[in-house]
């Protein structure tokens, strides 16, 4: 006969072709019919090939192998094809592979069970996988391939580190590919919450971007990306948030007493970032170096963007009273603030001591700020004031905690263009030179929302 003058490799080929015109139909074709004829006349009456079992569905991670199981009973001269439904390919058909794959080969367990071999699976794979038999009537059953691909964050799609002016928005994001589609969550790497505006805040957030709004200072930090779609390993990536924001400065005491031969600390606050050079001078400007009179301390605080700085004087003679500055100087701007020391007797009694310990104590020992040495409080217990300075000094505000309302309202506006300085004046007796201290940096941490 015609067909069995072809050689096997034009045989499948030929059915290749076939099967790929007729997408959808069985793919032993008219030919194969003829065939299967043939074979029918050399060998009657025997019974019919039957599918034994089922094909069992396959989930597997891309880069594994699988192996799908055809189990047949009489086949006799009858022939088995592998196809892929969604594809149209025939893969294999007896034991000859037909499709181009390199990864795919076909064994057989005596000829009752058909193996389609699948090595390396990508995702592409997936999908329906028919075993056919070449009966008059094709028989066909299927089984299932998905492919899972666990999670992974696409760099070249996805935010890096990021330097952010204070003020502005910024909008994070993380692409993820995967099968399923992964599902991505923010967080911050220490867990406290992300502020999205002013009324949300939340401990996490789903979403391939990640919208903050007038961003603060309390953003600043890292912040994860998680992508996971139940395979594992989830993945994550960490993006740095800083903020930028020129040097603002608080001063506890603006007015310190001290007694001649004394020693005496002078204290600022600085939060700048990125860090400021910070310095102190003397009224003419000169900077003040370490030495046997000065001893000169920055304290980082936590956030590291905050700093405690302290100029101690010691000794103080007549030449030593006067004004000082603390100064603080970044990239985005140059803050200064003044301090008077000025003569008061010595101290007669020594309860003092006790009151700045007894304060101090009251104030929460893991804040870097309760290691504050409030010595000056000690002999400042003259009119103190904590000062608040922004850079650019346009436009000056003063109120005492009775006003405190006031100036709360009016700080929105006043802090937000040109920057203010805030006063507030001193309360109470004499021994209230530290607790002032306690209370005003208080008022600052609690104001502070009110001036994002
Ligand atoms: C394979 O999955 C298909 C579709 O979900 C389902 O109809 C069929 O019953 C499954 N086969 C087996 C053997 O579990
Ligand atoms: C930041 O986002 C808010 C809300 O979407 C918008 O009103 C504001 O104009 C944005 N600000 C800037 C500087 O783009
Ligand atoms: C804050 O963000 C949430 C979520 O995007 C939004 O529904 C809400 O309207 C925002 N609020 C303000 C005041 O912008
Ligand atoms: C304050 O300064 C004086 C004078 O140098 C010193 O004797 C005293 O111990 C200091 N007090 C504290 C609480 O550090």
């Amino acid at each position: 006969m015609f067909f069995t003058k072809l050689s096997h490799r034009d045989y499948f080929n030929l059915s290749a072709l076939y099967a790929v015109l007729n997408l959808l139909v069985p793919v032993f074709s008219t030919a194969v019919v003829s065939n299967v004829a043939t074979s029918a006349i050399a060998t009657p009456a025997t019974e019919e090939p039957e599918f034994t079992d089922v094909i069992e569905n396959i989930t597997v991670a891309a880069g594994r192998n699988v192996k799908f199981a055809c189990s047949v009973k009489n086949l006799g001269t009858y022939k088995v094809a592998w196809m892929h439904f969604e594809q149209s390919a025939i893969l294999t058909v007896h034991n000859h592979v037909i499709t181009r794959n390199p990864r795919i080969s076909v064994t057989h367990d005596k000829h009752r069970t058909w193996f389609l071999h699948i090595n390396n699976v990508e995702e592409a794979d997936k999908g329906r996988y028919m075993c056919q038999i070449n009966t008059v009537t094709a028989k066909t059953q299927f089984g299932y391939l998905r492919v899972v691909v666990p999670p992974n964050i696409d760099d070249s799609q996805s935010s890096t580190d990021v330097i952010v002016r204070e003020g502005a928005n910024e909008t994070l994001t993380c692409k993820a590919t995967g099968s399923p589609q992964p599902t991505v969550k923010w967080k911050r790497d220490d867990n406290s919450k992300i502020t999205i505006n002013r009324t949300l805040t939340v401990l996490e957030w789903e979403g391939e971007s990640l919208e903050l709004t007038k961003i603060s200072r309390l953003d600043m930090g890292a912040y994860l990306c998680i992508a996971s779609n139940g395979v594992p390993p989830t993945v994550s990536k960490r993006i740095k948030v800083s903020v930028d924001f020129p040097p603002m400065l608080w001063i506890p005491h603006q007015l310190v007493g001290a007694p001649l031969a004394y020693s005496v600390t002078l204290e600022c606050f600085a939060e700048a970032h990125p860090s400021s050079l910070n310095y102190w001078t003397r009224e003419d400007g000169h900077m003040i170096h370490e030495s046997k009179k000065y001893h000169t301390e920055n304290i980082i605080g936590n956030p590291a963007y905050k700093t405690h700085m302290r100029l101690t004087i010691n000794n103080i003679q007549e030449a030593d009273f006067g004004a000082y500055k603390c100064v603080a100087k970044n990239p985005r701007g140059e803050t200064d603030g003044s301090i008077r020391l000025y003569t008061s007797s010595p101290p007669t009694t020594s309860p003092k001591p006790t009151t700045a310990e007894s304060s101090s104590g009251r104030m929460n020992k893991d804040n870097i700020w309760s290691s504050a040495d409030f010595n000056n409080s000690v002999y400042g217990n003259n009119p103190s004031s904590l000062t608040v300075h922004f850079p650019d000094k346009g436009s000056k505000y003063q109120s005492n905690l009775n006003e405190i309302d006031k100036s709360e309202q009016k700080s929105g506006s006043e802090v937000e263009g040109k920057g203010a300085i805030y006063q507030w004046g001193s309360v109470g007796g004499s021994s209230g030179g530290v607790s002032r201290f306690i209370v005003g940096w208080n008022l600052i941490l609690f104001l502070y929302p009110l001036f994002r």
